[in-house]
Formats: C-alpha cells, sequence, structure tokens
C-alpha cells in the first residue's frame, strides 16, 4: 500500500518546534546558480521531495551538485543542455524557474510547458511575456517553450497579475540583460526578497526589493555566493495553526514573524492567544475558535497557501465564516474532504461558506496538493478517533518531517505503508 498518515486525534499538543528553510526561496535560489559559473551554496536546504526535483533538474543542465546534511553547493562551469524536459516540468511546476537563467547566461532555453494542476490553470504567459519584452524569442513547439536571446535588453515590463515565479524568473533574467529593467507589479513575497539577496550577493544591481516597482540594473557577469534561505513562512503558519486547532500550547521557533503578520491577525480575530518574541511565536488555542471572513490575496495579504489550513480551523469556529480565494480558481479540494471528517462547507465558485461544528470526526481522506494534505493532517489532530490520510507524497514535496515534528509535540501520528 502507499504511504498514509494514522492519526489519533485529540491530543494538546505541547513545547516548541522549529521550522526550516522556505522551499518556495530555496527553489528559486538553486536555480539561480545557473547564472554563474562559479558555485552558489546554500547553507539550510530541507529534504524535500521538489527540493530533490529541481537539483536533479540543474544536474541535467550540467551542474555538479555537492550535498552535506543541509549545505548544498550547486556549481554550472557551462551550461551543457537547455531543455527542461516534460517528465520534469510536469512533476514540478517550479522547474519553470530555471527558464530566465538559462536565456541570460546561455542565449536560449527549452522549457517543457507545464500544463494544468491540481488547483488551477496557472498559465506561464506573464512570463513569457516579461521575457519577450527584454528581447528575447518566445516560441510554442511540440508542447516546449523555446526562447532564444543573445544578449537580453533591458526593458519595462509591467505585469498583468502579480506572479511570484514569474517575478523571480524575469528578475534572474533581467540581472545579466543589457541596461536597467523595471518590473511593475512585481510580487512582494518574502521569497523573492529572499532571491534578490542572494542575487545581490552574487553582484547584481536591484533596487525596490519588498515593493510593487522592482528596478535592475543588468551585469555583464555575477559570481558565487553563500546565503542562508529564509524560514518558510508557510510551515511556520501551519504549526501555529496546530497548536491553535488541538488547544494546545506551542513554541514555533526559528520564525520571521514580520512575515506572518495576516496570518496572525487572522488567528487572533479567530481568539487564538498569540505571543510573539523576535524569532518564535506562542500559540496557545482557545477551547473553541471564533468565525472570521478571510480572502486570500499576494503579499502581504492573506496567503493562498495557508487557505485550507485555516479553513480546518473554522470549520470548528462557533460561528459561520466565508473564504473568498482569490490566487487559484480550484483550491477548494480539501473542502470536500474535510465534509467527509463532519465539516459543513458549501463552496461556489471562488467562495466557501463554512458553518463551524463542534467537533470532526476522524475518517479515511484523501489528499489533492501539497497545502490540502496539511490541512486534512490538521483537521486528523482535532478529530475523535482516527484520521487516515493517503496520497502524501504531496506533502513529502513541501513539509520536511511533518509527522516527526507533530509528534514530539505529543500527537499520536505515524506513517504507515501496511
Ligand atoms: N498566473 C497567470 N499567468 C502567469 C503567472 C501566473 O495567469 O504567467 C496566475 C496563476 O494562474 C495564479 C496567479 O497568477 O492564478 C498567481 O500565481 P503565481 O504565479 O504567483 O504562482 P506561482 O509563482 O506559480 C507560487 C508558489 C505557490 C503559491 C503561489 C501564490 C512557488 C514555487 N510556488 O506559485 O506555492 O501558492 O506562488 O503565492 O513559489 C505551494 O507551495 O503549495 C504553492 C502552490
Amino acid at each position: 500500500m502507499p504511504a498514509r498518515l494514522v492519526i489519533e486525534g485529540g491530543v494538546p499538543l505541547r513545547g516548541r518546534v522549529a521550522v526550516g528553510a522556505a522551499k518556495n526561496a530555496t527553489l528559486p535560489a538553486l536555480a539561480a546558480a545557473l547564472l554563474t559559473s562559479e558555485p552558489v551554496t546554500l547553507t539550510n536546504v530541507p529534504d524535500l521531495g521538489d527540493i530533490r526535483t529541481m537539483l536533479r533538474l540543474l544536474e541535467t543542465h550540467g551542474a555538479a551538485v555537492a550535498r552535506d546534511g543541509r549545505r548544498v553547493e550547486v556549481r554550472v562551469p557551462r551550461v551543457a543542455n537547455d531543455e527542461a524536459s516534460y517528465e520534469l516540468v510536469s512533476t514540478m511546476r517550479a522547474s519553470v524557474l530555471v527558464l530566465g537563467p538559462l536565456v541570460a547566461r546561455h542565449g536560449s532555453a527549452r522549457v517543457a510547458l507545464p500544463g494544468g494542476c491540481a488547483i488551477g490553470v496557472r498559465p506561464i504567459d506573464q512570463h513569457l511575456k516579461g521575457l519577450a519584452k527584454l528581447g528575447a524569442d518566445i516560441a510554442i513547439e511540440n508542447g516546449y517553450v523555446v526562447a532564444r536571446a543573445r544578449r537580453l535588453r533591458g526593458a519595462r515590463i509591467t505585469t498583468d497579475l502579480v506572479t511570484v515565479t514569474g517575478t523571480e524568473n524575469l528578475m534572474m533574467a533581467a540581472v545579466l540583460a543589457d541596461g536597467t529593467t523595471i518590473i511593475e507589479n512585481a510580487a512582494r513575497e518574502p521569497e523573492v526578497a529572499d532571491l534578490a539577496a542572494l542575487l545581490t550577493s552574487m553582484g547584481a544591481k536591484l533596487d525596490g526589493v519588498g515593493t510593487g516597482h522592482l528596478e535592475i540594473q543588468g551585469v555583464p557577469a555575477l559570481a558565487g555566493a553563500t546565503h542562508q534561505v529564509i524560514a518558510d513562512r508557510i510551515e511556520a503558519g501551519t504549526l501555529i495553526t496546530a497548536g491553535a486547532i488541538t488547544a494546545g500550547d506551542v513554541t514555533v521557533t526559528d520564525v520571521a514573524p514580520e512575515h506572518l503578520e495576516a496570518v496572525l491577525a487572522k488567528l487572533d480575530e479567530c481568539g487564538v492567544d498569540l505571543d510573539v518574541g523576535p524569532a518564535w511565536v506562542r500559540v496557545r488555542g482557545p477551547a473553541r475558535p471564533g468565525a472570521a471572513d478571510v480572502t486570500t490575496s499576494p503579499f502581504p495579504g492573506f496567503p493562498t497557501d495557508m487557505q485550507a489550513q485555516l479553513m480546518t480551523l473554522l470549520g470548528l469556529a462557533d460561528g459561520q465564516s466565508r473564504v473568498t480565494e482569490t490566487i487559484f480558481e480550484n483550491r477548494f479540494m480539501h473542502a470536500a474532504e474535510l465534509v467527509r471528517l463532519g465539516a459543513r462547507i458549501e463552496t461556489d465558485g471562488a467562495i466557501a461558506v463554512v458553518r463551524g461544528v463542534a467537533a470532526y470526526q476522524g475518517a479515511p481522506v484523501m489528499a489533492s496538493d501539497l497545502r490540502a494534505s496539511a490541512a486534512l493532517v490538521l483537521a486528523g489532530l482535532a478529530a475523535r478517533g482516527t484520521t487516515e490520510v493517503s496520497r502524501i507524497y504531496h506533502l513529502d514535496r513541501g513539509y520536511e518531517h511533518l509527522e516527526q515534528k507533530l509528534a514530539a509535540l505529543g500527537a499520536r501520528i505515524e506513517r504507515t505503508s501496511r
């Protein structure tokens, strides 16, 4: 049988737990290694499915990867192959992050179009329009984006919507372009700022980091660098919600609370007791959370990557909540699974109406994507009886040892493939 998590719910979690480095900051930082022939070293790389996929992809482009525990050195003396195959891109959409660096350094890239996924259509038109503005010739050939440019030229790019990996791809292209690039409507996510910090230590010239207006002065070449990736704000938010939903007392450490403001404000609105230190958050759960309405939006708004986890908490609230998902068009797959546990949730397009119930009851449920899996684990921790979460390969793509971390806080959770 494929691996599942078996959870006996009802234990209030207690203790301290540390979060790891952000998956969504590590992936672009690894792709940035394609921009230079010198080594790029990341000192705190988590052991995750998606990170292994990115390292495999970089190896296909000619990277030498040396891993020593959490320290990973990537060196690309020359780009040996400009193709990102459908096999790799279809297992991980973030593979598209090699497009900008490959065109900038090597002058060409062939990257499989990712297609749709469980949470939405997720086109990459903004990445392609931006690269075209920078002077790349773009064609779609047999399911692949083929991009070519002898030397990219700085340009003014205004994206039609806020895109995280789109901003990252265009930043990585612009750092080696001839002249100045301006990206308007740039994503302000901390992961984008962390990539900018790495690029700056490689010798790139960027201004406006953390704002919607980025100015990038191209340089002829970049050097290697050593970088520590920021803490994973979504893992932190998930662990804080685990403390809240079990009415426990958990201190989540190694976090950047300034990246979590929208999440903490919403939990506070639900009556969760929070103490916030410089790099930790202590959470004490209420006997029963209060209801709250939430709308996802780009940073600094409430993150779509915490929507499923918050919905799980709201499912137990005293009252009715409304969850509006504005980033992805199909990100309510967890709602139907939560209903199997006794939740009362009705979805209509981008809106879910959640009528709180007093308790969930354990049942077998199925994960549909990374954050939905985390939400189902949270539901299992709170439920009466046994919950079995299957398809946890989704969870393993983005949460490092989640069950060990929860078990150390007292959760009765076990991985089984029997
Ligand atoms: N979009 C377009 N065209 C584009 C790019 C995006 O229409 O060219 C749309 C998307 O379809 C979506 C919206 O714009 O509706 C925002 O998408 P964005 O590009 O910002 O998402 P992403 O860069 O593909 C990253 C994270 C996601 C996270 C989103 C939103 C990485 C590797 N992935 O995806 O993380 O949900 O930003 O914050 O950084 C996860 O970790 O579980 C995850 C899905």
